[in-house]
């Protein structure tokens, strides 16, 4: 084999693909909110966690989510592994949760089942706002059962989870109907469109006869101004359908669920029966930053810097649009997004099983969070740093840490500098509300300091109170009382 070291060397760094990225440690305390959130929703409403492969055989999202789908055509992650079958990437759950469900025969479990999950996607989009190629979505998934209430209590879960941490969104309904329906209306739809064919991108002419809905959620320009007017699938409903919408929409007025009927939500998938629903976050109108009034000498600085204000107070989040009215596709992207798959079970080869579910992106809800500066609770902020002076109260802080921690709180630390001022300077920089100091004197005296870093006032405290003490003042901050384990407060 001819060496490569020459030429590795004047290789680039390998760096992050297009449409990936690292979540970084200070980032984490936005995903960390999220899985608490999902979880605690999940037991609150009795579903069991699925965790499926990321790697399936591609037959399955060709034959759930559809060949004609734009997931499925373009986004999939798709290739030969090396016995030569064809495998992908997950672009989806919903096919695994049924693929799973028919193979551990749950249809013996008491129905419906309730499964959810959490992880990494993969869709080879183009990337842009909102759009990655690997991303995360978390899903609820209710598998079992046909009547309308259960669609109604998914998308009353939904749309509390966002409404729960303040997130303005709108809940989006339809109803697509069933196998019966689709015939008939694809036939209707198809006959609007002809006439209008030469109007269509290159990829709905080509859809128009092998998948006319995808017509309706295509997001080119020219497309969505003749969706507008197109026949809508509320008006072409069967009977049982028709009767199955009513009664899914009573349920929502009756649970004082806000909702907007939008007649072109289809959604991207093929396997979606009767209800569709998405979460759209609401325009986010940013507040106005008030502008103090200017002096001369401001004035003359913002001559002298080509008046470079404007950028200056740009924020770095794309906010959403704010004229869009509240059934128009936005041009932003829906936070999440489900229905029921009455057909799916049966299609990937087990019993008629009907179903429902829904799945959120993470990455989206993420931005819509920051943009908004919504709090998520200092879940991951230390609230004391343990910082020492000396060999000796070095070895004495490493204890003091692990008992602070144990204790319950959050504790930070820097035991490879040596100078406090570089370790307070590193304290404030994270924001605790309080330091103990331990040194040489400290040591003899059997004493420790509790710094408040606001005040910067110090005051010595027992060193086998500082539990007690450190969890005092930080009550007075409204930290939560910790249970303190009572051979912890002595150390
Ligand atoms: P979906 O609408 O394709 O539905 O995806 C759900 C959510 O995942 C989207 O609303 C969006 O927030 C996020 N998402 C999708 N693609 C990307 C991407 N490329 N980058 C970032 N976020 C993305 C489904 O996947 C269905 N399985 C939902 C469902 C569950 N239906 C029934 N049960």
């Amino acid at each position: 084999m001819p060496s490569t070291k020459g030429s590795e060397k004047i290789k680039k760094t390998p760096q992050l693909l297009r449409g990936m990225k690292d979540i970084m440690p200070e980032d984490q305390q936005w995903w960390d909110f999220i899985r608490m959130r999902v979880d605690n929703v999940a037991r609150a409403y009795g579903f069991g966690r699925l965790d499926t492969p990321l790697l399936e055989d591609a037959a399955l999202f060709t034959r759930s989510v559809g060949k004609e789908t734009d997931i499925v055509e373009k986004e999939m992650y798709t290739f030969e592994d090396k016995n030569g079958s064809l495998v992908s990437l997950r672009p989806e759950g919903t096919a695994g949760v049924v693929r799973a469900y028919i193979e551990h025969g749950m249809l013996n479990r008491p129905q419906p089942v309730k499964m959810y999950y959490l992880g990494q996607f993969f869709r080879y989009d183009r990337p842009q706002a909102g759009r990655y190629r690997q991303f995360y979505q978390f899903g609820f998934e209710v598998v079992g059962e046909q009547n309308p209430v259960i669609d109604a209590q998914v998308m009353m879960l939904a749309f509390n989870f966002y409404a729960e941490i303040n997130l303005p969104v709108t809940l989006q309904v339809n109803s697509v109907g069933c196998g019966e329906c689709h015939d008939e209306y694809r036939k209707v739809l198809v006959d609007y469109y002809r006439s209008r064919k030469n109007s269509l991108c290159e990829d709905c002419k080509r859809r128009l006869q092998k998948n006319p809905l995808r017509l309706l959620d295509c997001k080119q320009e020219d497309c969505q101004v003749l969706a507008q007017d197109a026949p809508q699938t509320v008006d072409h409903l069967c009977e049982e359908c028709n009767e199955h919408f009513v009664k899914v929409l009573e349920h929502l007025d009756e649970l004082e669920i806000p909702y907007v009927l939008n007649s072109r939500l289809v959604r991207g998938l093929d396997y979606y029966t009767r209800t569709v629903f998405e979460i759209w976050p609401e325009p986010y109108d940013p507040p106005k930053i008030e502008e103090p009034e200017e002096t001369d000498d401001k004035k003359d600085r913002h001559k002298k810097s080509g008046n470079k204000k404007e950028e200056e107070i740009e924020i770095s989040v794309e906010p959403t649009p704010i004229e869009e009215p509240k059934n128009k596709m936005p041009s932003q992207n829906a936070l999440g997004g489900g229905g029921r798959y009455d057909d799916l079970v049966e299609t990937m080869g087990g019993q008629p099983t009907p179903a429902i579910g829904f799945s959120g992106g993470i990455e989206r809800l993420i931005t819509e969070l920051r943009l908004r500066n919504l709090p998520i609770g200092d879940i991951e902020k230390p609230e004391v740093f343990v910082a020492q002076l000396g060999d000796s109260a070095r070895k004495k802080a490493l204890k003091l840490f692990e008992d602070l921690r144990q204790a319950g709180f959050k504790v930070a630390e820097s035991f490879s500098k040596d100078g406090l001022k570089p370790q307070m300077e590193l304290a404030d920089k994270i924001g605790v509300k309080f330091a103990v100091i331990i040194g040489q004197k400290e040591i003899m005296d059997g004493t420790i300091l509790i710094r408040d870093m606001e005040s910067g006032i110090q005051e010595t405290v027992d060193f086998k109170k500082v539990i007690p003490e450190v969890q005092k003042r930080l009550e007075k901050y409204g930290v939560k009382a910790k249970v303190i384990d009572p051979r912890k407060t002595v150390i």
